[in-house]
């Protein structure tokens, strides 16, 4: 099983306010920014390291610095950006791509209507971000898409998850991890999660 749910207090915490109807969209996106840096530090808190030489103003020390070129960060537009915002901050010297695709409201499929992806991906490996996990179609189709770029290493970070979307995605992707911030109960005849926090898409963007 390549799926599981972080285990961090402040996460909850701010989770509590982005599931709140209540929330306003400049509370919601920086809360979702917030909870995309919780989950971006755990799940690249075992990237490979090495040794670098590093002079303080008193001496010269070896000190420990990622091994490899950062990660690529790739959201799925347009909730993805929400979370891109937070783990850009945690690794601001990432290269940032972008899938886009909607989901058909009626067939639930998603359509894919731009991709933009940094020409070293396959090098680098990716961070995948899409807060809803709902069918899993779209994160099954980015992350193809992210396969036929040629990148291997790729983690995806969701927030809130569905029992269906996770089954699907491990279905799909047996090698990806994915880091989750909540696993809801069930999704409802429109696709959307219960109790989820509503459409991300549209609460982050006042749509
Ligand atoms: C939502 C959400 C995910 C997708 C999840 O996006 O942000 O990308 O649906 O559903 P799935 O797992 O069943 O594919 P949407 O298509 O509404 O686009 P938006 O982010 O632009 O609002």
């Amino acid at each position: 099983m390549t799926f599981s749910v972080c285990d961090h207090a402040l996460l909850r915490h701010r989770m509590a306010v982005l599931r709140d109807r209540a929330t306003p969209s400049d509370t919601f996106r920086e809360t979702l920014a917030a909870i995309g840096a919780i989950l971006a530090s755990e799940t690249l808190r075992d990237l490979p390291e090495t040794t670098a030489e590093v002079a303080t103003p008193l001496e010269v020390m070896a000190h420990p610095v990622l091994a490899g070129p950062a990660p690529a960060l790739v959201a799925v537009l347009r909730a993805g950006l929400g979370l891109l915002e937070g783990a850009r901050r945690v690794l601001p010297e990432a290269p940032i791509g972008h899938i886009g695709l909607v989901r058909d409201e009626t067939t639930l499929q998603p359509s894919g209507y731009m991709a933009r992806l940094p020409p070293d991906i396959a090098a680098r490996g990716a961070l995948l971000l899409d807060p809803m996990l709902a069918t899993g179609g779209s994160a099954i189709a980015a992350a193809a898409q992210l396969k036929a770029a040629g990148t291997t290493r790729i983690r995806f970070l969701c927030v809130v998850a569905a029992p269906e979307g996770v089954a699907n995605f491990a279905a799909a992707h047996p090698d990806i991890p994915v880091l989750a911030a909540a696993l809801d109960r069930q999704l409802d005849a429109r696709g959307f999660i219960l109790p989820g926090l509503g459409d991300a898409g549209d609460r982050c963007f006042g749509t």
